[in-house]
């Protein structure tokens, strides 16, 4: 299993990037806004830099399906290796699968974002997105079984052997990755404070204090028995000279 980072954070992104947690990032109009990317170009290029070979995913901004084959193009001319966010539907309910299909088809890599439902992934693969994202917090929100669709939507890919791979998205909480996990998530994108949050347990950090503790007091008895053994060696060194 693979883990992202959701975030356009460049000091998070290069933190866990640099310890080899991070296979790769992805990003969506909100995450830009919340960490002040707000030039989406600069933005990217500079993140697709730090992180390659790893894939970045940029998502389009508009409605509109011509539109959306414009704006992937360009953005894939950033980088070789931006991956194109392309939502299941626009805001108006318009299918971009056509968008997913003709990308694909130029080889421009695809992440089929906010999908919500078993349905939706399997439509996905069938346009051959190279990447389908389902979002966990939204799907448990309308009263969904996110962990169901993630395993249905796994067994059915590797079943009928599409190249799809699954990324779990809207991670809320620690648990959340942990319940993605067992459900067969192939990626997972975390936002950085959970990776932080996964990492730190009280326990541990009370074990690794109990163990600098005893380390410091061996030192402490080490230096003690040094001292009281010096005047017998130099005892010895005086009788060995008369
Ligand atoms: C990731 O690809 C998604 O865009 C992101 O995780 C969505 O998270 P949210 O539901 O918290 O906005």
């Amino acid at each position: 299993m693979e883990i992202f980072i959701d975030s356009a954070d460049p000091k998070e992104i290069i933190r866990w990037m640099s310890c080899g947690i991070a296979d790769g990032v992805t990003t969506n109009p909100s995450v830009m806004l919340k960490d002040k990317v707000f030039d989406l170009e600069d933005g990217s290029k500079g993140i697709a830099r730090w992180i390659h070979p790893r894939p970045l995913s940029v998502e389009v901004t508009t409605d509109d399906l011509e539109e959306m084959l414009a704006q992937s193009r360009r953005f894939a001319s950033w980088a070789p290796n931006i991956v194109i966010k392309i939502p299941q539907e626009n805001q108006y309910g318009l299918p971009c699968y056509g968008v997913m299909s003709q990308l694909e088809k130029e080889g421009i890599k695809v992440n089929a974002t906010a999908a919500m439902s078993f349905g939706q992934v399997i439509l996905s693969a069938k346009a051959n997105a190279s990447y389908i994202s389902i979002f966990w917090g939204r799907v448990g929100d309308e009263g969904g079984n996110p962990s169901q669709v993630i395993s249905d939507s796994v067994k059915w890919l590797e079943h009928w052997k599409y190249r799809s791979r699954i990324i779990v998205g809207s991670i809320r909480c620690v648990a959340d990755v942990l319940q993605a996990a067992n459900a067969g998530a192939h990626i997972i994108t975390i936002p950085p404070q959970f990776i932080a949050k996964m990492a730190d347990h009280n326990c541990t950090r009370a074990t690794v204090a109990q163990f600098m503790g005893d380390a410091q007091k061996a030192l402490e008895q080490m230096k003690g028995l040094e001292e009281s053994a010096t005047p017998k060696v130099l005892a010895k060194t005086v009788q060995a000279r008369a």
